[in-house]
């Protein structure tokens, strides 16, 4: 726990030195640009944007990492993205002082402009989604359990291959990293996450993720999620793998 704060502690402290100061500056110079309404721009100011602020602590290519708590966000949509940097600017994420990594993103979005997040989410939808590895400690998940779990549950906002829906406000559950998914599962089921006024979406996971009963059910479902991220050769070889 205390590494992990000095961790992000750290990285809060580089991503200012290295970025911050330099990119406030940058800011505004670029907020012209922001507003200026073509999409080359946006993205050119939201990838300007993305290196300067956020890639200190999702990586370059939006990849995440695992000791700083971030999430692999390269390739999530860009309204899900935007709701979600709206969630972080009011606090709805990041407003509970339980929530450290949390509070860190809603610091760093207050400093954005409206036009500054719809440049970077339309940036972060460009990246290459990644292709998180199923983790030995889910190695002898019930994966099967998994999956009918995820039918009965997820599946009815998340979608087929839990590649989500945008008029539901339901994210692809692609491409993000095993211990992400544990964390925010346990948000939703304790209400730090989606249960605050204004948030309609989050407290539709508040209501879902109550479905996950217990320790077994939640290692299975997220198995069962990561599965969807691989090659349908491997996918197969998961099932012969969790049925032996
Ligand atoms: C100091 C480290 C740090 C920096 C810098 C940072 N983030 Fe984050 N970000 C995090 C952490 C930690 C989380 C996970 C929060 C949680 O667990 O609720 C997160 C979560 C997110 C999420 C939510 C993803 C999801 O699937 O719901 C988005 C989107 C995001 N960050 C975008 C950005 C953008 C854009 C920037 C740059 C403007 C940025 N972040 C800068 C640490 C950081
Ligand atoms: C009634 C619709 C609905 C159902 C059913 C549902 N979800 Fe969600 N889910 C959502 C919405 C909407 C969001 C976005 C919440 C937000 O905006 O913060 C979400 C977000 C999530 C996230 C956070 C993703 C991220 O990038 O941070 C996870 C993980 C998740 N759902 C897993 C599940 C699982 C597992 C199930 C089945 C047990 C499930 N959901 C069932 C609607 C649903």
């Amino acid at each position: 726990m205390l590494q992990m704060g000095y961790n992000i502690a750290r990285c809060m402290v580089n991503a200012m030195r290295t970025s911050l100061s330099f990119s406030l500056l940058i800011l505004a110079a670029l907020s012209s640009t922001a507003h200026a309404g073509a999409d080359p721009a946006k993205l050119q100011t939201g990838a300007a944007l993305f290196q300067n602020l956020c890639a200190a602590c999702h990586g370059p290519k939006g990849q995440g990492n695992e000791q700083l708590k971030t999430p692999s966000i390269a390739g999530e949509p860009a309204w899900y993205v935007q709701i979600q940097l709206g969630n972080f600017r009011a606090g709805r994420r990041g407003g509970n002082p339980a929530e450290p990594q949390a509070m860190v993103m809603s610091a760093i979005t207050k400093n954005l402009t409206p036009a500054h997040l719809e440049a970077l989410a339309l940036h972060i939808e460009k990246l290459e989604r990644m292709h998180p590895p199923m983790p030995t400690a889910l190695r002898d998940a019930d994966v099967a359990m998994g999956k009918e779990l995820f039918e009965v549950r997820c599946m009815e906002c998340h979608r087929f291959n839990a590649s989500g829906e945008m008029t539901f406000g339901s994210p692809p559950l692609l491409g993000l990293q095993d211990w992400y998914l544990v964390a925010q599962i346990e948000k939703f089921k304790t209400g730090r996450r989606g249960a605050f006024v204004g948030d309609p979406n989050g407290a539709k996971m508040v209501l879902s993720s109550q479905f996950i009963e217990d320790e077994h059910a939640k290692r299975s479902v997220i198995a069962y999620i990561l599965t969807l991220n691989s090659a349908p050769a491997d996918v197969e070889r998961v099932f012969e793998a969790s049925s032996k």
